[in-house]
């Protein structure tokens, strides 16, 4: 069977920095601690003044066809995933399109190009879309781009915006990819929810707590309708496990509650006995609400643990290498756990190819994604080329009134001028708007 999966990838930072503990926290009178340990976010990237989704986006789509000596018509489909688009009607992936037509001799216009919204999950259905239609034998020899783009901004004084980021992810979608293969397994839980939504404003009506219940309800269902396709999962058949990433803190619980499921009735459930207990079972208990305390208590004592600590460290703790420097990028988070995962593999010198990684995907409204990917023999050669260390060291480091005004800047109610921080550089650039309202851009040597 033919191997389908992302074979490239290229990560683009906004190139603006807020330091949380630094900047942020004393202008909150928070403890720089609650950020810091209790979110597990260091900072966040935003976008300078000339940048926005569809810059970000084209650049690092820009990079990875340079990189990989693409050509306009090796592509033949391109779908952008965001939850920031700023048109109801004409989608991203034709202005990132555009951009790129504006360096390359040829153009995409026989590239099937569209915009995939389901919150944060939009990302991963974009990668299931290209693999679908690879599969199907739809792509004459084609590949596909996905770009995962977002502006995630929160109104000022909400607590999520502690939580903010900007970035872009591209990844190309072949047959016999060199980076990752995607499982033909899938798992769902997809349900209506309330949780976080943007009815036609740009920054989001949350209810954070109740959100981060809705992450883990859906997460575990997509986890036993995956199970119900693949089998039992145990925490071993995984090298990493990378999880939608709003925040690090999210993927901690996320974690703990995917460990306990994935050894229960096995010998590690049975060695952790002695220490905490069996796993309550729901039919010993009088009421739900008596179990569900049992399970809380249960998960505080298996987090503890010397077994859980070791898999937690293992599996979980390298995919938040990126994410905690950069904050939520919504649609490309779960993208940036895996690179960081890769990433993190490679500087250690393991060999992970023939590995699997158990992807947990996201989005608000609600839905969860889980599927395999069992790495490739190029995944060292492709990881290494990655500068994202190098973009994330090079961001301006914003004092907190220059933080505001980059949030006045790019809040699309306001009409903020603001001068650029850093120079931009081998970049497309926002450039201003045209006689329909439609957004410039523009390459700059
Ligand atoms: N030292 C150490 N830890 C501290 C601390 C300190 N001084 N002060 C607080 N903490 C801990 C808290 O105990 C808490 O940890 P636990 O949840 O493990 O108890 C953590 O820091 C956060 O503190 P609060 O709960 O008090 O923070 P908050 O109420 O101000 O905001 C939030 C938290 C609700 C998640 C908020 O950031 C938010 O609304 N975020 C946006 C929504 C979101 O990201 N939801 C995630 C699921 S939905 C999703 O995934 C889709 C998406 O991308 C948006």
């Amino acid at each position: 069977m033919t191997a389908v999966g992302i074979d490239a990838i290229e990560i683009w930072t906004g190139k603006l920095k807020l330091d949380l503990a630094e900047t942020f926290a004393p202008e909150k009178g928070e403890d720089p601690e609650k950020y810091t340990k209790g979110l597990g976010l260091h900072a966040s990237s935003f976008p300078d003044a000339h940048e926005d989704i569809v810059t970000m986006g084209a650049n690092a789509a820009h990079r990875l066809m340079e990189r990989k000596g693409l050509k306009p018509d090796d592509i033949g489909r391109i779908d952008v995933a965001t939850e920031s688009s700023f048109d109801n009607s004409k989608p991203v992936s034709t202005y990132i399109a555009g951009c790129l037509e504006s360096v390359y001799d040829g153009d995409f216009h026989h590239a099937n190009k569209g915009e995939r919204k389901f919150a944060c999950i939009a990302g991963t259905q974009s990668l299931d879309d290209a693999y679908n239609w690879i599969k199907a034998g739809r792509n004459r020899g084609r590949s596909a781009l996905v770009v995962a783009t977002d502006t995630a901004l929160y109104a000022r004084g909400d607590p999520g915006e502690a939580t903010q980021g900007a970035g872009a992810v591209a990844m190309l979608i072949t047959e016999e990819p060199s980076l990752v293969a995607l499982s033909t397994e899938q798992g769902y839980g997809s349900a209506d929810e309330t949780d976080f939504l943007k009815p036609n404003q740009q920054f989001p009506s949350v209810d954070g707590k109740r959100s981060m219940q809705v992450y883990l309800a859906r997460m575990r269902e997509a986890l036993e309708d995956y199970e119900s396709v693949a089998g039992a999962s145990h925490p071993d058949d995984f090298a990493y496990v990378p999880f939608h990433t709003p925040f690090p803190g999210m993927v901690r619980k996320a974690a703990v509650l995917a460990y306990r499921h994935m050894i229960r009735d096995t010998p590690i459930e049975e060695d952790l006995a002695e220490e905490i207990g069996f796993q309550p079972r729901e039919e010993d208990y009088e009421d739900r609400e008596a179990y569900k305390e049992a399970i809380r208590e249960h998960m505080d004592a298996l987090g503890s643990t010397a077994a859980y600590q070791e898999w937690y460290d293992a599996a979980i703790e390298p995919t938040l290498d990126i994410s905690r420097e950069v904050g939520n990028w919504y649609t490309g988070s779960v993208h940036i756990a895996r690179a960081a995962a890769l990433k993190r593999a490679a500087e250690d010198g393991r060999d992970l190819a023939g590995e699997v990684l158990g992807v947990g995907s996201y989005g608000s409204g609600a839905q969860a994604e889980v599927h395999a990917e069992t790495v490739r023999d190029g995944w060292k050669e492709e990881i290494d080329q990655l500068n994202v260390d190098e973009q994330i060291d090079d961001r301006y480091d914003l004092s907190f009134a220059e933080y505001e005004n980059v949030h006045d800047r790019h809040n699309h109610d306001k009409s903020v001028e603001l001068e650029d921080f850093t120079i931009p550089e081998s970049e497309f650039v926002f450039t201003g708007r045209g006689r329909m309202n439609e957004r410039t851009y523009e390459y700059v040597e």
